[in-house]
């Protein structure tokens, strides 16, 4: 709800931690699986669904198309695309989040024509959409312009051979799910290599879709002129931003805790640049394990497309950061405006120096003060809870159906390991 706010007591530098904190299916990936039930001439279930505010604005947008959408367990959806589906994504739920583009692509290749505004999300750089214009423009779409609104159409679209100017990850998604329709063969250059990616093409491939490369560069598709039939249920792969985040409140917090229910190999150089910090963790195949560490040690966080450290980590990391000796440089390669956050987070205590729109230093350690925030985005606000519990004080944070949209019923989660959290 819109005047939810958190009120958290700090640890004031202590850490106190411990136990056992899950981490939920990955938001990134099942948005996507869930504009992929525009694919299938039949009925698909999607596993391990997070419950969180993205999920229920697209659940909305998809029956509004004329998709069955049902939850039939707790973490279980079926969704059920119609022979004939709509071709308008209502304005204002699909400018709120930035996942509605995705649904562009199937609308168009099945229907050869879609409406839609410009997609909203997080505020963290101009968040253009020239990628999937370009590349729909290739496979054969005249782009239009009415009440500002995108109308895209096409008497025909035919696969294409398209270079991406930079990897963006759901334009990927989308013309992987474009292409799977489109008649001939589409192939994507210098595309996104995300796990969610490579979770979709399988699922897809599952279907009867002939995608490869899913994981690589390049994606080659050949197009289907006939709708998909799916076999298995999607199990939507964990979050490894939610992984990586709860690893630095328990580096930070934290005495003796486990995130379960993870992939850590999807956070290889994230856990690299850990150990270089200091940081006494240990993996298996579906856990991490942070104990406390004897002292955290500045380090140099540079942004990047996967296999890198990911631009949805930089916030948390910044906080990890106040808590580490020395000076670090943190560097955001990807977003624009993704360092906003940060002068929140010198009122709290933080020894922060911004350079330029990408660049910051952080000196530590630096003991951090409660204090009322606004969370200004779905990352940044989590990256404010951790501050929170760090600091010393009560700290207020506002806007937290920011929060919501991505994590599910987080305070629960940090409250299984101690956290003094509570949502009024
Ligand atoms: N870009 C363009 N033109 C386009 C599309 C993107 O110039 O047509 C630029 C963007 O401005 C940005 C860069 O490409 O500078 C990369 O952006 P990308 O398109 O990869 O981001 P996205 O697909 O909009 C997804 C995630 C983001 C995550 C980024 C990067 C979803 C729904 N969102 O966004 O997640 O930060 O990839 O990994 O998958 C979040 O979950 O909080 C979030 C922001």
């Amino acid at each position: 709800m819109e005047n939810e706010k958190f009120i958290i007591q700090g640890l004031g530098g202590q850490r106190a931690f411990e136990g056992k904190i899950p981490v939920r299916g990955a938001k990134n990936a099942v948005l996507k699986t869930f504009a992929a039930s525009l694919l299938f001439g039949n009925e698909i279930r999607v596993d391990n669904v997070p419950f969180i505010q993205d999920i229920a604005n697209m659940n909305e947008l998809l029956r509004h198309l004329g998709v069955g959408v049902e939850r039939i367990e707790e973490k279980s959806f079926v969704l059920n695309s119609p022979d004939a589906i709509g071709t308008d994504l209502c304005g204002d739920i699909a400018k709120s989040f930035r996942s509605s583009i995705v649904l562009t692509g199937p609308i168009l290749a099945r229907e050869g024509k879609v409406i839609f505004p410009h997609p909203g999300g997080c505020v963290i750089g101009e968040r253009p959409i020239d990628i999937f214009l370009e590349s729909f423009k290739k496979m054969g779409a005249d782009i239009d312009m009415h009440d500002r609104q995108y109308v895209i159409s096409a008497d025909k679209l035919a696969g294409a051979e398209i270079v991406f100017k930079i990897p963006s990850v759901t334009a990927t998604e989308t013309l992987m799910m474009t292409a799977t329709l489109v008649p001939g063969k589409t192939i994507l250059h210098n595309v996104a290599c995300e796990p969610e990616i490579v979770a979709l093409a399988d699922f897809l491939n599952t279907g009867g879709a002939d995608i490869s490369g899913a994981g690589s560069h390049t994606i080659v598709i050949k197009g289907r002129d006939s709708l998909l039939k799916s076999k298995e249920p999607y199990q939507t792969p964990p979050d490894r931003i939610e992984a990586g985040s709860f690893a630095i409140l328990a580096a930070v917090c934290g005495k003796d805790i486990e995130i379960t229910d993870c992939k850590p190999d999807h956070l290889r150089v994230f856990l690299r640049t850990f150990d270089n910090a200091g940081v006494n963790f240990e993996t298996t195949e579906n856990s991490i394990r942070i104990k406390m560490s004897p002292q955290l040690n500045a380090i140099n966080v540079k942004t990047h497309e996967y296999p890198g450290i990911p631009t949805d980590l930089q916030s948390p990391l910044a906080v990890f950061l106040t808590q580490a000796s020395g000076r670090s440089l943190i560097f955001e390669t990807v977003f624009e405006s993704r360092l906003d956050y940060l002068s929140e987070l010198s009122r709290m205590g933080a020894d922060v120096m911004i350079c330029d729109p990408h660049r910051a230093f952080i000196t530590g350690v630096t003991p951090l003060r409660g204090r009322e925030i606004e969370s200004p985005d779905l990352r940044a606000g989590l990256a404010f809870i951790i501050a929170a519990l760090v600091a010393k004080g009560e700290s207020i944070v506002h806007n937290i159906h920011n929060i919501d949209r991505g994590y599910e019923n987080i305070e629960e989660r940090l409250q299984m390991v101690g956290a003094d959290i509570k949502r009024i």
